[in-house]
């Protein structure tokens, strides 16, 4: 019976170490142990009872290394989440003061400037019983996403607004949810933990596929903003689009079976239901609409916030220094007002030159901290065009679009000089003669500019329609100053500049025009027609000639005439004026040969066929 006590204390001991060989060698003991008692005493109810301490003893020592173990590593994650805890609280502990950039961002709608109606469409998109998906278009920092930080609180405000008072507004920009098209991790969408995957917990092992949530479904119920939303993937936009639709995101995962009793119930739920995800879009870009995909466009109200100009600038400055209670000097608010484009700019200038003011222990902004921001900061002034005092030969006032929303007078002049039949040349400088586009695959197609094509469109109008043989003048058409040039929008004002050169006729310096022209002397839409005529208001134009596909009905709210036009012949009556309406006179070239008489244009077939008999020369 000793011998069965020694035994038993060595198999004690090696269960104890818990080794899976010192479980083998206690086996082999007891088995020992076992044919031992057998052969010696023979009985089968006292080998039984061995059997039967033997297991009691081996699974209640496995269980009590296993609650050992836990417990040591328990204890070891604790120690280590206590120490994180404490330095977590210490950096907690840590605070600077607020930026000026947050002291000075708007608070309150009332502190967006210049973005008057932008705000009330932004308005009636959201704070409705029925709120709308948005997009904001605009240039960079005019007051986009301080707009629609505000919409929200604003919306709750509503007694019918479908927002409850815990609506959250999400907020992610599109540059930094990134696509992962093996679709492991997705942000935005949401996407599934499969089990397969490191650190998939409890349930990765059991085999569990785990739905994570996307930002769109943490927005349920709210807005979700997406700055920079022209910058999605594709694929991602397309999966959003479709989110939008039905209100709900589908997951799918290789790893889930609904036949598959292990998986939790609410997990079934999800990936045969969807995750809620009804929320309000708001998109901004700096883009222009034409890049933003047409299907994603049709399902929202399309804003557009603008530049803002320089005496909006100056509130925007007044504003934010008298948010940090701070001094300026007269002159400060002008300043800037000439040199920053938009708001961002302008709260960045008063920042910088409020921090030279502290740090020299002075208390007020003047004129030449200012400058000296706007040196150091190498900023250029901002290109304010306006318009000539007098009507002018060979000069037009055309417009253009240089960016999201941005328009600008386009100055066009022109020169005509009589030659001999057949040797006339045409010279255009100022814009680019040829452009390279590189496609998606990397091929590079060479083409003739747009701008180009367009002179050359006006050549064959002012032959077909002014009878006029373009051969006998050498013909320079100028785009001084370097403005963009990019698209065909600028062939009627060309039009008017070369007959204006060639006819010696004034051109009115109070009308601004845009309009591409088509070689049967028509006039078609033209892209950014709402920028370009608050372009035209700044340069202090009092008529603005475009399109008649561009009409529209808010231009009669417009400080300034928008005039409809549909063929070059229209153009032209509108935008000449008589020599006698000239004070200053300009002495016009004389015209050599072959000069053009109000009757000899006027019996031209293509214009007789135009139905227009008043040309003035
Ligand atoms: N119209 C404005 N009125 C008042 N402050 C403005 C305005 N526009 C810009 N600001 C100032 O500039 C800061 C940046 O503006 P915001 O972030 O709204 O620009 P954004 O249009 O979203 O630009 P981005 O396209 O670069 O994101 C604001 O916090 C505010 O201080
Ligand atoms: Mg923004």
């Amino acid at each position: 019976m000793c011998d069965y006590t020694q035994a038993a204390l060595t198999c004690s001991h090696l269960l104890q170490n818990g080794a899976p060989d010192e479980y083998f060698k206690a086996s082999n003991i007891i088995i020992l142990l076992m044919l031992h008692i057998t052969r010696e005493e023979g009985t089968m109810s006292q080998l039984l009872i061995i059997i039967q301490l033997f297991f009691a003893v081996v699974i209640g020592m496995y269980f009590l290394n296993m609650l050992r173990s836990q417990q040591g590593s328990k204890i070891a994650v604790e120690k280590e989440s206590k120490k994180e805890m404490e330095k977590l609280q210490r950096m907690r502990g840590i605070h600077l003061t607020k930026p000026l950039s947050e002291v000075t961002r708007p608070s309150d709608f009332r502190e967006i400037i210049g973005q008057k109606n932008g705000i009330r469409a932004l308005r009636a998109a959201i704070c409705s019983p029925n709120p709308q998906h948005v997009i904001i278009y605009g240039p960079p920092g005019v007051g986009k996403t301080a707009a629609a930080r505000l919409i929200l609180e604003d919306a709750k405000r509503m007694f019918n607004s479908p927002f409850r008072q815990d609506a959250k507004f999400v907020e992610v920009d599109a540059t930094t949810v990134r696509f992962d098209e093996r679709g492991i991790a997705d942000p935005l969408i949401g996407s599934v933990h499969d089990p397969i995957y490191q650190g998939a917990g409890a349930m990765g092992i059991a085999g569990i596929p785990q739905p994570k949530m996307g930002a769109v479904t943490k927005a349920h119920g709210g807005i979700l903003f997406i700055d920079e939303i022209g910058e999605l993937h594709p694929i991602q936009m397309n999966k959003l689009l479709k989110i939008l639709e039905d209100r709900t995101v589908f997951l799918e995962s290789a790893y889930y079976s609904s036949d598959d009793t292990n998986i939790p119930f609410h997990i079934h739920d999800i990936f045969q239901n969807g995750l809620p995800a009804d929320f309000r879009l708001i998109g901004a870009t700096t883009r222009d609409p034409e890049s933003i995909p047409p299907a994603l466009r049709s399902r929202c109200l399309e804003i557009y916030f603008k530049p803002l100009i320089p005496d909006e600038i100056k509130v925007v400055t007044r504003n934010a220094l008298r948010k940090i209670s701070f001094e300026s000097e007269e002159g400060v608010f002008d300043l800037i007002g000439k040199y920053a484009t938009n708001g961002r700019e302008a709260v960045n200038i008063i920042q910088t030159a409020v921090g030279v003011n502290i740090n020299e222990n002075r208390d007020k902004v003047t004129v030449s901290d200012i400058e000296w921001v706007i040196n150091n900061g190498q900023y250029s002034p901002r290109p304010e065009r306006k318009i000539y005092n007098e009507p002018q030969i060979g000069y037009v006032n055309g417009l253009a679009v240089y960016g999201p929303n941005m328009g600008t007078l386009m100055e066009i002049e022109a020169t005509a000089i009589n030659v001999r039949r057949g040797t006339g040349r045409l010279i255009v400088t100022g814009i680019a003669e040829e452009e390279e586009l590189r496609s998606r695959d990397g091929r590079t197609i060479k083409r003739k500019s747009m701008a180009k094509a367009s002179v050359d469109n006006v050549i064959t109008v002012i032959k077909k329609f002014f009878g006029i043989d373009t051969s006998e003048y050498d013909i320079h058409l100028n785009f001084p100053g370097g403005t963009p040039v990019d698209g065909p929008s600028a062939g009627v004002t060309i039009a008017v500049a070369i007959y204006s050169a060639i006819t010696n006729s004034y051109i009115d310096n109070k009308i601004a025009m845009t309009g591409e022209i088509s070689i049967r002397g028509k006039i078609k839409a033209v892209g950014g027609i709402i920028p370009k005529v608050e372009a035209a208001i700044h340069a202090g134009v009092k008529k603005v000639l475009i399109p008649e596909n561009n009409w529209q009905e808010i231009f009669k709210t417009f400080d300034i005439e928008v005039i409809r036009m549909s063929n070059i012949v229209e153009a032209i009556n509108l935008a000449t004026v008589r020599q006698s309406d000239v004070k200053t006179m300009i002495t016009p070239q004389p015209a050599e040969t072959n000069i053009l008489t109000a009757a000899s244009i006027c019996g031209t077939p293509a214009i007789q066929a135009m139905g227009d008999k008043n040309i003035p020369l």
